[in-house]
């Protein structure tokens, strides 16, 4: 038995699994060290992203991706990892009204800096938003993102306001939200928000 609400990294995965189909594209906005992305690449989806846009991070992503027997799937484009900004997830992912591309049923945002690395690259409210509205650009009908938020640090606190603001205002007959809390967890502990597109 796999314990899922413990850790949030892996109850996010958890939400997220179903709507990886071997059909699907799937996006990772923040690799990182690339865990949440051997995760996806290990749900098998048509295609997968990967952003980040720390060098470090798209270079500890792609070496972890090796180590685990994707090289193959690297150098066919099945997964791409990119060294760009995930506001911009939309000039590298093709979106629905692109012939023959696999509809984008998966994104992933793990907010925050790199474990271990500089706090100041952290993820930022504004660009965080800009990539959330390109991530629903191109998100197929009932497809889903998937957001984990940390607000144990003064930027992290501003995106979290700033995502459940912008969540709370979407047309509820386009989108439908859940926001998962850790009610008895103290020092600000990370939770998730997930949108899902209805039609
Ligand atoms: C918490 S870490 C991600 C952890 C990662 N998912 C893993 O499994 O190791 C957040 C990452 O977001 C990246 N990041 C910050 N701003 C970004 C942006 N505008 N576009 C893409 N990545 C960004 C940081 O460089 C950092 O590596």
């Amino acid at each position: 038995m796999e314990n899922i609400i413990r850790q949030t990294t892996k109850l996010a995965l958890h939400l997220v699994r179903p709507y990886v189909t071997p059909d699907a594209a799937v996006v990772d906005a923040t690799c990182g060290n690339g865990h949440d992305t051997l995760a996806l690449a290990r749900m098998n989806p048509a295609q997968l992203y990967a952003f980040d846009i720390q060098e470090q991070a798209v270079r500890a992503t792609t070496e972890l991706l090796q180590c685990h027997g994707y090289s193959k799937s690297i150098a066919d484009g099945k997964i791409t990892v990119c060294c760009q900004a995930h506001e911009q997830m939309g000039t590298v992912v093709p979106g629905g009204d692109c012939p023959g591309a696999a509809p984008v049923r998966a994104v992933i945002f793990n907010l925050g800096y790199l474990p271990g690395g500089d706090k100041e690259r952290t993820t930022r409210a504004d660009s965080t938003l800009a990539a959330l509205r390109a991530a629903m650009e191109l998100l197929a009908p009932d497809g889903v993102i998937c957001i984990t938020m940390y607000s144990g640090h003064p930027e992290g606190k501003r995106e979290k306001t700033a995502l459940l603001e912008f969540a709370s205002a979407l047309d509820a007959g386009k989108w439908h939200t859940a926001y998962v809390s850790m009610p008895n967890q103290k020092h600000d502990p990370p939770e998730i928000l997930l949108i899902t597109r209805k039609s």
